[in-house]
């Protein structure tokens, strides 16, 4: 094994809990983030799952996040704790992430495809931020996610129309 990056772009921005030796902003091409997720196992129950981001295929869209790299002696541990804490419908992905430094290296980042079992798909904003702000699981409340990635985002001067939006609704809707 070497040296692996992997790119966050929900709570491995804010809470990667793995050792790694080095993070910069990053970012991912050809993807927008969605809260098209459900989640029934951290911000959610299966009665009342919430919603949490994966990436959609859009190519003329650039997805912000963090970059961590792994070094290569804990790169299997690392993953196999990956996998377990991110279990609901994401599947890992290797490509190519845009390091700000201006390197490109391959990486690797988890991503729940459409169709699979936990997904919810797209639906109105308004609709997506009623059921962030009622939804709350084993890893806390669902608003707090959203509200933990806006501030993450804002400290990467990252924008995210989608996110942010989702953000404002929210707290129009007393959230
Ligand atoms: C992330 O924070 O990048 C992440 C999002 C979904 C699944 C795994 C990780």
């Amino acid at each position: 094994m070497s040296p692996l990056w992997v790119f966050g772009y929900g709570s491995l921005i804010w809470r990667p809990d793995f050792a790694f030796i080095d993070a910069q902003p990053a970012k991912l091409p050809g993807y927008s983030r969605r809260f098209w997720q459900g989640s029934h196992d951290h911000r959610g129950v299966p009665e009342r799952p919430g919603r949490v981001v994966t990436l959609i295929e859009d190519v003329a869209a650039n997805c912000h996040g963090m970059a961590y790299l792994i070094e290569a002696e804990i790169v299997e541990s690392t993953f196999e704790q990956l996998d377990y804490r991110e279990k609901n419908g994401y599947e890992r992905l290797v490509t190519d992430l845009h390091l700000v430094s201006g390197t490109r290296v391959p990486g690797l980042v988890y991503i729940a495809a459409p169709g699979n079992f936990a997904y919810l798909g797209e639906a109105p904003l308004d609709e997506i931020a009623r059921q962030i702000l009622e939804a709350e699981g084993p890893s806390g409340r669902n608003i707090e996610y959203l509200h933990e990635l806006a501030q993450a985002l804002r400290r990467l001067e990252a924008h995210d129309e989608h996110v942010f939006a989702l953000e404002s609704l929210t707290r129009e809707l007393g959230g």
